[in-house]
């Protein structure tokens, strides 16, 4: 995807001591970069306010990344926002949730459509509320046309659910002779996923600290370059999201190879 490289630098203007705009290499941007929100509560009760707080500042820091993510001109952005084990939480955090979800989509719709983003759900829709599955329908039908970057929500989303929906696809398919064992290969897996259609994410992040995947995305992280900073995700600006990327730059992917072959 195409950089506007006029609206990154006023995006990236006073930068703080320690990272710049001109530490980063344009011409070796990641494609995909995705994002384990993590901190929310930690960051509530250190200001002795409710967890639901919390979550409720991650949506400020949730638009804050969407957008950085399109003046970076990635092609992908994708986000944990609700795992399946997270519906183990109490449920009155567990309700707030569905409904900063539902409400939250509504209220960025008009960014979406501004700066041409396109939504994307991972995840089993079908347990969600009512009213939420409404607003994402909503949200798919009125950004299906953009052409930008795909924003991607993974909610009541976990990967190993994911492959075996897949495998169970691939084992109805096979039953119906539409599919020949021998057909079955890492791309016909990789277009039953969620995912499908998305490049693998070049980039993943977690905030605040955790050293664990939680679940997520676990075929499609097989090469991606992990960052973990101790920023917990309501605090996680513009500055922090360039450090991980410029951090990334500075690694070498071999994908199992060696360097220059
Ligand atoms: C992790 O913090 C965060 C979540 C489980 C929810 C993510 C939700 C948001 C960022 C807000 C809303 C999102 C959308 C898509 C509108 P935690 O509660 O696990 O924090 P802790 O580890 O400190 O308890």
């Amino acid at each position: 995807m195409r950089i506007d490289t006029n609206k990154l630098a006023a995006y990236y203007a006073d930068a703080p001591a320690d990272v710049s705009l001109a530490d980063l290499d344009l011409a070796r941007m990641p494609s995909h970069v995705s994002i384990i929100m993590d901190g929310n509560g930690r960051w509530a009760e250190a200001r002795g306010l409710d967890r639901s707080r919390g979550h409720v500042a991650g949506v400020d820091a949730l638009r804050e990344a969407v957008t950085t993510s399109v003046r970076l001109g990635l092609d992908a952005f994708s986000v944990y926002a609700f795992s399946t084990e997270n519906w183990r939480r109490p449920q009155r955090e567990v309700d707030l949730l569905m409904h900063l979800f539902a409400t939250t989509l509504v209220k960025e719709l008009p960014l979406f459509h501004q700066e041409n983003v396109r939504l994307r759900f991972l995840g089993d829709l079908t347990a969600l509320p009512e009213r939420t599955r409404k607003v994402f329908q909503q949200g798919l039908d009125e950004t299906a046309d953009h052409t930008g970057m795909t924003f991607a929500l993974a909610v009541n989303y976990g990967a190993r659910a994911e492959i075996v929906r897949a495998a169970r696809m691939i084992a109805e398919e096979v039953a119906a002779g539409r599919l020949a064992p021998a057909d079955v290969d890492e791309e016909l897996v990789g277009d039953r996923l969620y995912t499908a259609g998305l490049p693998d994410p070049d980039l993943l992040i977690r905030t605040s600290g955790e050293l664990r995947l939680s679940n997520y995305l676990l075929w499609q992280l097989a090469y991606t370059e992990f960052y973990v900073t101790d920023t917990l995700w309501p605090d996680f600006d513009r500055w922090d999201y360039l450090r991980a990327v410029v951090a990334f730059q500075r690694r070498s992917r071999r994908f199992g190879g060696v360097s220059g072959a």
